[in-house]
């Protein structure tokens, strides 16, 4: 992150005609134009995805493999091959592998459940990372409580580097999961998750990736990767809320027990005994977030369209931008600048209060995150109790990162 300040951040497709596909970002916020700038907690949608929601709402509005009428038939052709999109969106072999859950916290919890606290036992060892979000934290402290399993802290060093020769030195014969983001939604930092990967097998260990911010940002091949589970949420990938992913490797998923018991999720019910169905609809029991599951299809499709590598070069290019500017600003220090970063501009200023200085930006039309970012042990670990963050999609541009440095140097002297 250390190249002179890029003053022109190009993009490979049209901005202009991006920007006027997301209705949300066109509005004034007391008076100013809005920039939004909280993509790391949710992305704006594009009219093709509130379109398909709308669609499916007025026209489809059915149960899925429930019925036989023609609603219920063209749900669940849309719902299924939405499970097709997902699988070619992350280069999954199987749509079977495909797991619609309701984010990225849903996924992790049916992994520690289904997976983790069936197979582990006492003083297994499951390693994550110091700086996972508290979805990839809690559930593992659980079953730590539940099962006795022992949660490992892989380190992490004062730029929010992954330190991949400790990790290695962690890993053992009692390692048996590993559960690791691939993209910190509190620094930024890109972790190396295919050596990562690498190294859990080479001991046996099974490996999980939280992909919930890593998903906008960069190209995600599992078969590459070699996951065992990857996990995203919807909302994050311009697609709706409540609706997210957990794709698994084919033999672990029909080795698990189910997640949840319910409809949708057996073969046969009867008093003597209930037999279960086949993946992936043993683990999705009830009635799914059908237009949310269609919805991101169409998000999918969008990202897929602009391509991902061309949003990782001009969010690149952006994230540079903004880090140089951001650092004229007197007192500011970025926290988290890993060698390997994308999307995220965490910061504090001296003497100034996030949670303040995110109220004034507000005031200017500037949508930023401020607080511990559901990261509590990262922000223990800069001892700092929160920063303000801004995080970045590609349909934010130079004159978005010129409004929010130009925002805060006013906010600062107002505060000071
Ligand atoms: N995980 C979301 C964030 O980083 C909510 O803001």
């Amino acid at each position: 992150m250390n190249k002179a300040i890029n003053e022109t951040v190009t993009s490979d497709f049209d901005i202009t005609k991006v920007r006027s596909d997301f209705p949300a970002l066109d509005q004034e916020i007391y008076g100013h134009k809005l920039v939004y700038l909280d993509n790391g907690a949710s992305t704006q949608k594009p009219r093709q995805v509130i379109d398909k929601v709308k669609q499916y709402y007025e026209r489809d509005n059915s149960n899925v493999h429930r019925g036989i009428h023609t609603l219920s038939q063209r749900a669940t052709d849309q719902f299924e091959a939405a499970r097709v999109t997902v699988q070619k969106f992350i280069n999954a072999p199987s749509d079977s592998e495909i797991i619609f859950t309701s984010g990225t916290t849903e996924s992790i919890n049916l992994v520690a459940h289904s997976y983790v606290r069936a197979f582990l036992k006492a003083g297994d060892e499951v390693i994550i990372s110091a700086m996972e979000h508290h979805s990839n934290i809690v559930p593992w402290q659980l079953l730590e409580q539940q099962i006795g399993i022992k949660l490992v802290i892989a380190p992490i060093n004062h730029n929010g580097d992954f330190l991949f020769e400790e990790f290695k030195a962690l890993i053992g014969e009692k390692t048996k999961f590993v559960a690791i983001t691939q993209l910190s939604n509190a620094l930024g930092t890109i972790t190396p998750v295919k050596e990562i990967i690498q190294a859990a097998h080479a001991v046996g260990a099974k490996v999980l990736i939280d992909g919930a911010q890593a998903i906008a940002h960069t190209h995600v091949d599992v078969q590459a990767l070699d996951c065992d589970f990857y996990a995203f949420s919807g909302h994050k990938i311009f697609s709706p809320t409540g609706v997210g992913v957990l794709y698994g490797k084919r033999a672990l998923l029909d080795s698990m027990p189910p997640y949840k018991g319910g409809g949708e999720m057996i073969k046969v019910v009867s008093f003597s005994g209930t037999t279960f169905n086949e993946v992936p609809h043993k683990f999705e029991a009830g009635t799914p977030n059908i237009a949310g599951v269609i919805g991101m299809a169409a998000g999918l499709d969008y990202v897929s369209e602009l391509g991902i590598s061309k949003i990782a070069n001009y969010e690149h290019d952006l994230l540079e931008y903004g880090t140089q500017k951001l650092l004229t600003i007197e007192g500011l220090k970025i926290i988290g600048d890993a060698e390997h970063k994308a999307s995220i501009l965490s910061f504090q200023i001296d003497g100034v209060h996030a949670s303040d200085l995110g109220t004034l930006l507000d005031h200017q039309g500037i949508a930023i995150r401020v607080g511990h970012h559901c990261a509590m042990p990262v922000m223990e670990f800069f001892g700092v109790e929160a920063t303000a963050r801004a995080s970045l999609a590609f349909y934010n541009t130079k004159e978005d990162i010129d409004a929010l440095v130009s925002a805060i140097t006013k906010a600062v002297e107002m505060l000071k």
